[in-house]
């Protein structure tokens, strides 16, 4: 509205005053010049072809070039990317952690560099949840002198320049489009990230030299309409209830290839329902934490049957340890002369608590801990690819990664109200952002 105000603003009142202006005084000459109609075929002429040979010079200079961003390339920036990686262990590594401004990685990203090894992080900063939220985030890892490139996984020639700049062993690969009721929304964004800036990171890892060892995020979701429970590595996955976990399956199955062809290392982890400080703002035990505070209703999805949904709330803390467990115990990529060498280590592991709690008893929790009653809004859960439990068997990833959950939902959701709570300035009861 405002825009179109203007924009009226710089259109002439009457024509004929514009006309006026035109045919008087100096410029009387260069009006006549237009005045021919053959030199005003000329000109327009000249116009058209000149805006033709500028416009085919952009997309030449565009083409193979769509992702890359103004950010990239440079003496500073490849300088800022050789100090984050720098190692500060003996026998440490070097990560590539996608996704690094996101929830999940940049709790990875801290605790590897913490450990001394090194750490460069990418992401792209799209705007599925508060973009602040991630550029906070950023500014923590800064903090941390870990830099995070600002690209998308689907740019090929600055994972290529990545990869020449840094050797890394190790690829921490958590960028993706995850939430599942968005897939009903914007179906496209699950295929570019998931699918498309899967193969993608993965030809760049199967060309660089050497090639890293690959650890990635699946998701509990490829359990899909299973109801044996608790779900093991070995259940069938072919039935997905949503999109973004046929891409996660589809994930699995890509890995398999590149693993089979190529020689890459590839260890796929199926995350259940990560929770705690810093978290996703479109996951429910936030979305309800903000509504509670601010007073608001909160719709709680019931199964068939009034039986509640349950999920097996993972604390982030547990994760990152079976995140640095699996990296810790991934063999070297051996590259396509992988069958003089023995096959590549091809794995996926469960990281879940084993222990689901129900919905409504999650929200009771949020209410303890926030001394405020919800107001529910009970609802039968429509069918938009939510499924109605999960259950973590974790019996694997606890012989090969010694990975031991220590955190119930009571405990975890302790110190995310904390970290929300002075995050978004509730101190003293008042609210700042
Ligand atoms: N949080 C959970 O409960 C959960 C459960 C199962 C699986 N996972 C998986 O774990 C991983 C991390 O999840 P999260 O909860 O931290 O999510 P998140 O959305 O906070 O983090 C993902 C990050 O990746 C970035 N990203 C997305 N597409 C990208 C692209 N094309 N190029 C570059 N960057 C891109 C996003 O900007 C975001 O910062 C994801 O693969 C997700 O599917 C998470
Ligand atoms: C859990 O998975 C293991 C395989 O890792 C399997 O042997 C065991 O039977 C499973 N446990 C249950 C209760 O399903």
């Amino acid at each position: 509205m405002a825009l179109k105000a203007e924009e009226e603003q710089f259109l002439p009142s009457t024509p004929g005053k514009f006309k006026d202006k035109w045919s008087s005084g100096k410029n009387r000459q260069f009006y006549r010049c237009f005045a021919s109609t053959s030199t005003m075929f000329l000109w327009a002429l000249f116009l058209v072809a000149l805006t033709a040979a500028y416009l085919s010079f952009q997309s030449f200079v565009d083409s193979g070039n769509k992702f890359f961003s103004a950010a990239c390339g440079g003496a500073h920036w490849e300088k800022q990317i050789r100090s984050s990686a720098q190692i500060h262990r003996h026998n440490g590594f070097a990560v590539l952690v996608t996704g690094a401004a996101g929830f999940v990685g940049s709790h990875v990203s801290l605790a590897l560099k913490k450990r001394g090894d090194g750490v460069v992080g990418l992401d792209n900063f799209n705007n599925y949840y508060d973009v602040s939220l991630k550029k906070a985030r950023k500014s923590l890892l800064n903090n941390h002198n870990i830099f995070i490139v600002e690209g998308d996984i689907n740019d090929g020639r600055m994972l290529a320049k990545l990869f020449e700049i840094v050797h890394f062993s190790h690829v921490m690969h958590l960028a993706a489009q995850a939430g599942v009721r968005y897939a009903m929304e914007n179906p496209q964004s699950y295929v570019h990230s998931n699918i498309a800036g899967l193969v993608s990171l993965l030809e760049a890892c199967k060309t660089a030299d050497p090639q890293p060892a690959i650890v990635w995020a699946s998701s509990s979701s490829v359990y899909g309409l299973n109801d044996k429970v608790p779900f093991s590595e070995s259940d069938q996955t072919d039935r997905p209830a949503s999109l973004y976990a046929a891409t996660k399956k589809a994930g699995e199955e890509i890995t398999h290839t590149y693993n089979h062809i190529y020689g890459l290392s590839i260890t796929g982890l199926r995350f259940f329902t990560v929770y705690g400080p810093w978290g996703r703002p479109d996951m429910a035990y936030f979305s309800f934490t903000r509504n509670i505070l601010q007073g608001k209703p909160i719709t709680v999805y019931r199964g068939k049957n009034r039986v509640d949904l349950a999920r097996d709330f993972t604390y982030i803390d547990d994760i990152v340890r079976g995140c640095v467990a699996s990296l810790d115990t991934s063999k070297k990529s051996t590259g396509s002369g992988g069958k003089k060498r023995g096959p590549a280590q091809y794995r996926i592991f469960n990281l879940g608590n084993t222990s689901p709690v129900t919905v409504p008893q999650m929200v009771g929790i949020l209410e303890k801990q926030l001394r405020v009653k919800a107001k529910k809004n009970v609802i039968e859960m429509p069918g938009n690819g939510d499924v109605p439990f999960t259950h973590a068997n974790i019996s694997s990833a606890r012989r090969e990664l010694g990975y031991k959950p220590t955190t119930d939902l009571q405990t975890g959701l302790k110190k995310f109200v904390k970290w929300y709570l002075s995050y978004y300035g509730y101190n003293n009861g008042q609210s700042v952002k």
